[in-house]
């Protein structure tokens, strides 16, 4: 019988597919890697495959396909906009994910700004500020314990950053430039959600803009920039159910506006001689180079639908998931669930843990290869947050460095997380925990050993089959098929 919650505006590409295990048999895979990448909405499939008739060059063709193309691009621009409840005069960027997104604010950040992240970042949201320290200073303020705990440390740094703050050498600044606050709105490793407009308001009151890295926030949870005051915001279409390839900037105009094109090219100019460049208006100033069109509408398309379900809607269905997934790994003797803040606390569909005395690599890989789970493991481009959870000081992080400088392969920390969306049921949730518990009562049923070439556990044999696959001779089988038939 067909699963209601695959029903209408929810329903999504490759619900269904069975994948093979290592013993053999075929299996439902149960997704539960949502937060690295979440599969295909159907409308979102459906609406490019209606498109893609439609698709020509934008913005510089006069063809009657052309202007369709600008036509979608332009209102896929303004479902992102009414998605993360942008104002009406935020600029809307579109680029090709998160990290682009805020790799383009932290190039157009006004000379002399000071940026103030915590450690709890991911790195999307913790290397372009040092990056950037061209144009200004990254100031890291440490894992925050909670959200009181969080803006009391925000209100200190910003408050010692207005009197001028003090060098690391501990004399005086001489007074301060712009100043901006990014944050998560939650956590891709721990699933805290962070307390926004507290932020925004602290951000504010010391003359700070805030901006939101909402890669795991819009997925999951409502996003309003307007009423949150939130001054910029940045998202990834294939965490948005639209894997095409696009993301989006949402926000203030002026230091876009103001500062050179991060990329230089096409599309980004009004005039162009051999000496001179005249740029164009934002959004093209900020987009150089032909624009993903299809990865656009498929976000706007994306965003349209998730605001359809209602994302309050998703945001209660998910919460109950996390506790569900809390409460059945807690029941699992040596397995331990890493939070950094109170359970209590609203939390996205996510669960980050670990199986005593089993690297978090062999648990993912005998979820898969037994079981047939997707679940993601290692340190989730989240270093710094991931030393703190295992509590690694200082000389284990120079150590796990110097032998990797050496050449050496140590073995990296990490954890396991399984993460949740729009296709999740509970029966997926106590699969992963029925393994789990497997697992530790009874140990692996196969045998694994760490690959030399990809340094990742693997089964030892594996002989599970590639299913039928688009490249590398899909095209001549399928030629073969069509002349057959
Ligand atoms: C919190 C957070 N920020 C930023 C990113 C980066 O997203 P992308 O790889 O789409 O740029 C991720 C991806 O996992 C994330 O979880």
């Amino acid at each position: 019988m067909a699963d209601s919650r695959q029903d209408g505006l929810r329903a999504l590409v490759g619900a269904d597919v069975e994948v093979p295990l290592v013993t053999g048999e075929m299996r439902r895979y149960v997704n539960l890697d949502y937060a690295a990448s979440a599969p295909a909405l159907r409308t979102v499939e459906e609406g490019i495959a209606a498109a893609l008739p439609w698709y020509a060059s934008v913005h510089r063709g006069a063809g009657f396909k052309s202007q369709v193309s600008t036509e979608l691009y332009e209102r896929a621009r303004e479902a992102v906009r009414t998605f993360v409840g942008g104002r009406p005069d935020d600029a809307v960027i579109i680029t090709r994910n998160t990290t682009d997104a805020i790799n383009l604010l932290a190039s157009a950040l006004p000379e002399g700004t000071t940026v103030l992240v915590f450690a709890a970042e991911h790195h999307a949201n913790l290397l372009p500020w040092r990056h950037g320290t061209r144009r200004g200073r990254v100031r890291h303020l440490p894992v925050p314990d909670g959200p009181e705990d969080l803006v009391a440390a925000l209100d200190g740094a910003l408050r010692e950053e207005r009197a001028g703050g003090t060098a690391p050498d501990g004399t005086p600044r001489a007074g301060t430039g712009p100043m901006l606050v990014s944050t998560t709105g939650a956590s891709n490793v721990t699933g805290e959600v962070w307390p926004l407009r507290a932020i925004s308001e602290i951000a504010h009151a010391h003359g700070a803009r805030f901006m939101v890295d909402a890669a795991q926030l819009a997925p999951h949870l409502p996003v309003d920039m307007a009423a949150d005051a939130i001054d910029y915001a940045a998202l990834s279409g294939h965490k948005l159910y639209a894997p095409y390839g696009a993301g989006a900037l949402v926000g203030r105009r002026d230091w876009l506006e103001d500062a050179e094109p991060f990329l230089w090219g096409g599309g980004a100019v009004r005039f162009v001689t051999l000496d001179e460049v005249l740029w164009a208006p934002l959004p093209d100033r900020q987009e150089a180079g032909s624009p993903n069109v299809v990865g656009a509408v498929a976000l706007g398309i994306a965003c349209e639908t998730l605001a359809a379900i209602g994302m309050d809607a998703i945001a209660r269905e998910e919460q109950a998931f996390h506790a569900h997934a809390v409460a059945r790994l807690a029941a699992i003797p040596g397995v331990h669930v890493h939070l950094t803040w109170d359970l209590a606390m609203p939390h996205i569909g996510l669960v980050t843990f670990a199986v005593e005395g089993r690297e978090h690599g062999l648990v993912a890989a005998i979820l898969s290869a037994e079981h047939g789970i997707g679940v993601r493991h290692g340190c989730f481009c989240a270093h710094p947050l991931m030393l703190h959870l295992l509590h690694l000081d200082e000389r284990a992080a120079a150590g796990i460095r110097d032998e990797l400088r050496g050449g050496g392969h140590p073995v990296m920390p990490g954890a396991v997380r399984m993460s949740f969306g729009l296709g999740t049921a509970e029966r997926d949730i106590d699969a992963a925990a029925d393994a789990l518990s497997r697992l530790v009562a009874e140990g692996p049923r196969w045998t694994y050993c760490v690959s030399p070439l990809t340094g990742e556990w693997e089964p030892q044999p594996d002989p599970r089959p590639w299913p039928a696959l688009p490249l590398g001779g899909g095209i001549e089988r399928r030629r073969t098929a069509g002349e057959a038939s």
